[in-house]
C-alpha cells in the first residue's frame, strides 16, 4: 500500500522512525512528511534512508511533478505522528502552509493521526473541540495514552506505541462486516455486598469483554458495552472509540437489569461479564465488626441467571428477530474431555446459540493479556483459538457472523 507518513514536531518523533520500519517491513511503500520543525528532532537523512525516499518538506521542490498534491492524491492512507496540537489545529482549519498541509488537503484517503503533547495542551478546550471536528470528518485518532510526558510530568498526552498506531492505521481497511449491527457485550465481574466496605466478587478484569466490544466496533456495529467492576485503564480505548457506549452495573441484579434492557434491542449479545451466583442473603447497613460478634459464615441466596434469561425473553419473543446470545464460561477440568462435555451441557442449559469456554487456573486465564479458548455451537466445536484477548474477539466475531448467516 502507499502510505504517507505525516511528522510533527514533538519529542516521539523518533519513534516515528520505528513506525516506519514496522510499515516497510510489512510491505508497504512509505513516503515520509516532516514539518520543520520535526526535523530539530529527526532529520532528513534518518527519513530518507529508513524510507527509501527523498524527503522534503517544502512545496517548491519538485514542483515538475505536482509534488504538493501528487503525494496526497497518491496516498492509499495517510497516518500522522506524532500529531502535535499545533498541528491538529492547522489541520482542523485546513491551512495549507508546507507539504504536509497540502497533502492533507489533496488526499481522500483516510488518515489516522496519532497526538502526543503535554496533558494540559490536550485537554484544552480548543484541542478537544479540533479533535471532535476531526473524527466528525473521518479522520481516526488514535491516543493519546496516559504516562510519563517529556519533562516528567504525566497524565494523558503519550503516543501510543508505533505497534498500535500501524494497528490502528491498518484496521481502516479491516472487514466491516458487522454494519450497522446493533449489540451489547457485558464485561468485568460483579461485586454482591456484605457491607458497605466489603463484598463477594472475581478476579475478571474486564479485558477479553472490552477486547469483544472494541472488535465489534471496528468492524462497524454499534456497540454498548456493560462495564461491571472494570478499571478506567482496562476501558481506555472502548472510552475512545466512538461507537461504543458504556454503562455500568455493580451487582448481579443491577447487570441483569441493565442488560435486559439493552438485550431487547440488540442484535447480538454477549455475556462476558463474571456474575456470582449467589449474593449475601442480608446487606449490613453499617460495617460489621468483631465487637459484635464473630463471623464465621454468611447465608447467601442464589441470583438468578442473567444470560438464561436472555434467552428466555427471546423464544418468548421479546428480542429482535435473528438475535444471537454468546455466553462465557470459566472451567477447571481435569482434561479437555471433560472441559468439552461440561461446555456443551452449559450450553445447552442456559439456552444460548454460542459458548466460549477456557481454562482458567490460578495462573491462567485472569488478569492477563492472552487467553486460550474453544467456540461451542450446537453442532460441536467451531474453532479453538489461542492468542491475545484481541485475537479471541476476532474469532468470536467470525463465530457470531457465522451464526447470523
Ligand atoms: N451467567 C449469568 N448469570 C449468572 C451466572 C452466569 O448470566 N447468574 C452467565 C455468565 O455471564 C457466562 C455464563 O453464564 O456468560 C456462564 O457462567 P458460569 O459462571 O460458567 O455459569 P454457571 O451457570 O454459574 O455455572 P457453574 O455452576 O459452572 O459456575
Amino acid at each position: 500500500m502507499n502510505i504517507v507518513v505525516g511528522v510533527t514536531g514533538g519529542i516521539a518523533a523518533y519513534k516515528t522512525v520505528h513506525l516506519v520500519r514496522l510499515l516497510i517491513k510489512a510491505g508497504h511503500d512509505v513516503t515520509v512528511i516532516p514539518t520543520d520543525d520535526a526535523l530539530r528532532f529527526v532529520g532528513t537523512p534518518t527519513w530518507e534512508a529508513i524510507s527509501r525516499h527523498p524527503v522534503t518538506t517544502s512545496v517548491h521542490d519538485d514542483v515538475a511533478r505536482v509534488r504538493h498534491v501528487a503525494l496526497g492524491q497518491a496516498a492509499e492512507l495517510v497516518i500522522i505522528a506524532p500529531a502535535t496540537a499545533n498541528t491538529i489545529a492547522t489541520m482542523t482549519a485546513g491551512i495549507a502552509d508546507d507539504l504536509l498541509g497540502t497533502t492533507l488537503l489533496a488526499t481522500t484517503a483516510p488518515v489516522v493521526i496519532a497526538p502526543a503533547m503535554h496533558a494540559e495542551m490536550w485537554q484544552h478546550p480548543a484541542t478537544q473541540a479540533n479533535i471532535a471536528t476531526l473524527r466528525e470528518r473521518g479522520v481516526r485518532i488514535v491516543g493519546p495514552a496516559e504516562g510519563e510526558l517529556a519533562g516528567g510530568d504525566s497524565g494523558p498526552g503519550r503516543m501510543v506505541e508505533p505497534e498500535e498506531i500501524v494497528a490502528a492505521a491498518l484496521a481502516v481497511f479491516a472487514a466491516r462486516d458487522l454494519d450497522g449491527l446493533r449489540v451489547v457485550v457485558s464485561a468485568g465481574g460483579t461485586r454482591e455486598p456484605i457491607d458497605p466496605v466489603r463484598y463477594l466478587g472475581n478476579r475478571s478484569s474486564g479485558r477479553q469483554g472490552t477486547a469483544l466490544a472494541v472488535e465489534a466496533a471496528e468492524r462497524g456495529a454499534e456497540v454498548q458495552l456493560v462495564a461491571t467492576n472494570v478499571s478506567r485503564d482496562v476501558l481506555q480505548d472502548a472510552g475512545r472509540h466512538p461507537n461504543i457506549r458504556i454503562l455500568s452495573a455493580g451487582t448481579a441484579a443491577e447487570l441483569g437489569a441493565v442488560m435486559a434492557e439493552a438485550a431487547a434491542a440488540s442484535d447480538v449479545v454477549v455475556m462476558t461479564a463474571a456474575v456470582a451466583d449467589y449474593r449475601p442473603a442480608t446487606v449490613a447497613e453499617r460495617k460489621l465488626t468483631k465487637e459484635a460478634g464473630p463471623l464465621t459464615s454468611i447465608e447467601l441466596v442464589e441470583n438468578e441467571d442473567i444470560v438464561a434469561g436472555l434467552a428466555a425473553a427471546r423464544l418468548a419473543g421479546r428480542a429482535p428477530a435473528g438475535q444471537v446470545i454468546v455466553a462465557f464460561a470459566a472451567e477447571t477440568p481435569n482434561d479437555e474431555a471433560e472441559l468439552l462435555e461440561r461446555a456443551h451441557g452449559k450450553r445447552q442449559r442456559k439456552g444460548v446459540d454460542l459458548l466460549v469456554v477456557n481454562e482458567v487456573g490460578w495462573d491462567r486465564g485472569f488478569e492477563i493479556p492472552d487467553n486460550a479458548v474453544r467456540i461451542v455451537s450446537e453442532t460441536g466445536v467451531l474453532a479453538s483459538v489461542a492468542g491475545s484477548k484481541r485475537d479471541v474477539a476476532g474469532a468470536v466475531w467470525d463465530a457470531i457472523v457465522a451464526a447470523r448467516s
